[in-house]
């Protein structure tokens, strides 16, 4: 068998080193032995975005982009968005092995009797402009609760860890949707414990005047797939904010609302918004090859394609789309899904997207669902935060618990000046190259 080594020439010198290779890695560490002096600090690579840099092992998520494969805990996300439950879902993801019987019932207790938050955490939602976006909220009252349990700092602590994983799954519902009362004005729905996840969050949403609110099936059960499918995905962008600030040991409260933070950006969570936004400016499908140009020309982005990992169908977006239809049902056809389904159409022909393998990605058709399930755009990013949260816990427990993990911390690589003598006020001239934006 060959050796599991590489073998590295430093053409500056002529040495040769040789470099083990574990799990289709090399150390990045193990580069800092190459050296052109003793005094040279030693090679490191450079990987803004981290393009090819893995950051940690995990057990939890498998993607093979190439072929469209999503894994959690080994299962296809197809046979557990088919079969499975959020809470079953969520308890697979931070447990590592599907519940018995007895272990479901418990976690779903435990998540049930967390549902409601102290009345204080109303005030702070009470405070927000009238107009304020609900991932605005979501994220500050996620770093206000962090005020209300102190305890979630000792986060070395299995049994409080545990209860605070209880909290977050529980309360993520419950502050998404009195965002959403305190924007639209309306008083807040509390919690009802015979519901189930899902179903409350519909009824912490929708419930008016009715004195039991009782979900439509057809929509429970689509949130429930929306939920899986948005339940984890490896190292992405809020996931990696998860686990830096989680470096630091900050508590799961804190940290959660970071994650929420980065996931809220328009080429991440925010993206189902945007994509949302950009079917309504299309308008028509006959403008749809016009827009597509458009795009091609480098004017703008097509909102809802393309993925760094993905270079084929997204298989989240194939299953959503499903769903759309089931939804569609009940709600009435969105006429926006028509546009959708030509701009896929002319964008999966299209030698600009081809070539570049840009598929639909999961954000493509969860907005159209979202919309016809009467939730308003700018609640599309919470309503992936709140599933997230099971994948972002799961994730900073296996941080926690991995040996080779300290605090977060990149190189750089500097390229600016060196030591070089204060200029008094009087005596400064603005260079030319200064940057407006520093
Ligand atoms: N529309 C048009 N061109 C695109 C798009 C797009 N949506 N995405 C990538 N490209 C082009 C890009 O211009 C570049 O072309 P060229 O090689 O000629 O410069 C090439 O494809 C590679 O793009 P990239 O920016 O290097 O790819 P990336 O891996 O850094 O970006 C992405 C991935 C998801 C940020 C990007 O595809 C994108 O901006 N998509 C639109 C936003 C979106 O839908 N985001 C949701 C992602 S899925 C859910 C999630 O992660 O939360």
């Amino acid at each position: 068998m060959s050796a599991e080594t590489l073998t590295i020439t430093d053409n500056r010198t002529g040495k040769q080193y040789d470099v083990p290779i574990e799990n289709g890695t090399i150390k990045a560490m193990d580069l800092r032995q190459i050296k052109t002096a003793e005094d040279d600090f030693g090679l490191m690579t450079y990987d803004p975005a981290f393009m090819n840099t893995a950051s940690c092992k995990s057990r939890i998520t498998f993607i093979d982009g190439d072929k469209g494969i999503l894994e959690y805990r080994g299962y296809p996300i197809d046979q557990l968005a088919e079969q499975s439950s959020y809470l079953e879902v969520a308890y697979l993801l931070l447990h590592g092995e599907l519940p018995n019987e007895t272990q479901l019932r418990e976690w779903t207790w435990n998540i049930t009797h967390h549902t409601f938050i102290n009345e204080n955490i109303k005030k702070v939602i009470d405070g927000f402009h009238y107009n304020a976006h609900p991932m605005g909220m979501f994220e500050a009252t996620l770093g206000a609760l962090s005020t209300f349990y102190p305890d979630a700092k000792d986060i070395f602590n299995v049994e409080c860890r545990r209860k605070q994983i209880h909290r977050l799954i529980a309360k993520v519902p419950t502050i998404a949707a009195f965002a959403f009362r305190h924007r639209i004005g309306m008083q807040y729905s509390y919690p009802d414990n015979d519901l189930s996840y899902e179903g409350n969050f519909l009824n912490m949403m929708f419930k008016t005047t009715e004195s039991k609110y009782e979900p439509d099936p057809v929509l429970e059960h689509a949130l429930t797939v929306l939920f899986i499918l948005h339940a984890d995905h490896e190292q992405n962008c809020s996931t990696n904010a998860m686990r830096s600030i989680g470096s630091a040991q900050t508590d799961p409260f804190s940290a959660l609302g970071g994650a929420a933070a980065a996931l809220y950006g328009p080429l991440h969570g925010g993206a189902n918004e945007m994509v949302l936004r950009m079917l309504k400016e299309i308008g028509s499908v006959d403008k749809v090859p016009d827009y597509v140009k458009r795009v091609k020309a480098g004017e703008f982005r097509l909102m809802g394609f393309g993925h760094r990992v993905y270079k084929n169908y997204d298989p989240r977006a194939r299953i959503i789309k499903q769903v759309a239809y089931e939804v569609f049902e009940v709600t009435g056809k969105d006429p926006l899904l028509d546009i959708a389904l030509e701009l896929e159409r002319i964008a999966l022909e299209d030698e600009y997207f081809v070539k570049r393998k840009l598929y639909p990605n999961v954000d493509f058709y969860s907005g159209i669902i979202y919309q016809a399930m009467s939730f308003p755009l700018d609640m599309f990013p919470v309503l992936f935060a709140i599933p997230r949260t099971s994948g972002w816990l799961a994730q900073w427990v296996e941080l926690l618990e991995d040996s080779d993990q300290k605090i977060a911390r990149p190189r750089q690589v500097y390229l600016g000046y060196r030591t070089r003598d204060y200029v008094p006020l009087a005596n400064r001239e603005l260079p030319e190259t200064q940057s407006a934006g520093a």
